[in-house]
C-alpha cells in the first residue's frame, strides 16, 4: 500500500477556524498532511513567522497525522525538496476560484509531477479569512467560532486588548 502524504501551505496569518477544517479533513484522506507556513519577505505579516506556527502547531495538536512546518521561496522547490507531489488547497467562494486556478496551473507548469488537490468549505466557514479576523481584532470587535482559542489570546496580546 502507498503510503500518502500532502502539503497544505498558506500564509497562516494567523490561522483559522476555516483553515483547521481544511487540515482536518486533509489528514482524514492522507496518511501524513504537513501544514506550511510560507516565509514571505516580500509581503508584511502580521505575525512572525514563528508566532504562525507555533499557533498552527497548537491548533492542530489533535491531529496525530499532522505537522508544522515553514518554507521560503518557490513552493515547488521545497516539495521537490521534501518530496511531497500533493498540495492541499481549501476552497471557500467562486471569488478564490481565479486565484487558485491561475496558482494550480502555474505549479504544474512549473512542476507536472505535482498535483493540486481542492477541498470545498463548508458554508459555515466561507466567509472566514485572516484578514477579516485580524482587522475584526484590531478594530476591537470580537466575532466567536472564527479562531481557535490560542489565535484568539495572540490576537489580543497583538492589538493590546486585555479583557
Ligand atoms: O494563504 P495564502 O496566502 O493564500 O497562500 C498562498 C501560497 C503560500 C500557497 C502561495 O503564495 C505560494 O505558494 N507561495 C510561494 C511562492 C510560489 O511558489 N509561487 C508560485 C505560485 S504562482
Amino acid at each position: 500500500m502507498k503510503h500518502t502524504r500532502a502539503l497544505y501551505p498558506g500564509s497562516f496569518d494567523p490561522i483559522t477556524n476555516g483553515h483547521i477544517y481544511i487540515a482536518e479533513r486533509a489528514a482524514a484522506v492522507f496518511d501524513e498532511l504537513e501544514v506550511s507556513v510560507l516565509i514571505n519577505p516580500q509581503k508584511q505579516s502580521t505575525f512572525t513567522t514563528e508566532e504562525r506556527c507555533e499557533m498552527a502547531k497548537e491548533a492542530l495538536a489533535h491531529l496525530p497525522n499532522v505537522t508544522v512546518n515553514h518554507f521560503g521561496g518557490l513552493l515547488v522547490d521545497y516539495m521537490k525538496q521534501q518530496k511531497f507531489r500533493v498540495i492541499i488547497r481549501g476552497l471557500r467562494a467562486m471569488s478564490d476560484f481565479e486565484y487558485e486556478f491561475q496558482t494550480a496551473l502555474m505549479n504544474r507548469q512549473l512542476s507536472p509531477d505535482i498535483e493540486t488537490f481542492f477541498i470545498v468549505t463548508e458554508a459555515r466557514y466561507s466567509y472566514i479569512s485572516s484578514n477579516a479576523v485580524r482587522d475584526i481584532y484590531r478594530f476591537g470587535a470580537v466575532v466567536p467560532g472564527m479562531v481557535p482559542p490560542i489565535v484568539e489570546r495572540k490576537l489580543r496580546e497583538k492589538f493590546h486588548r486585555s479583557e
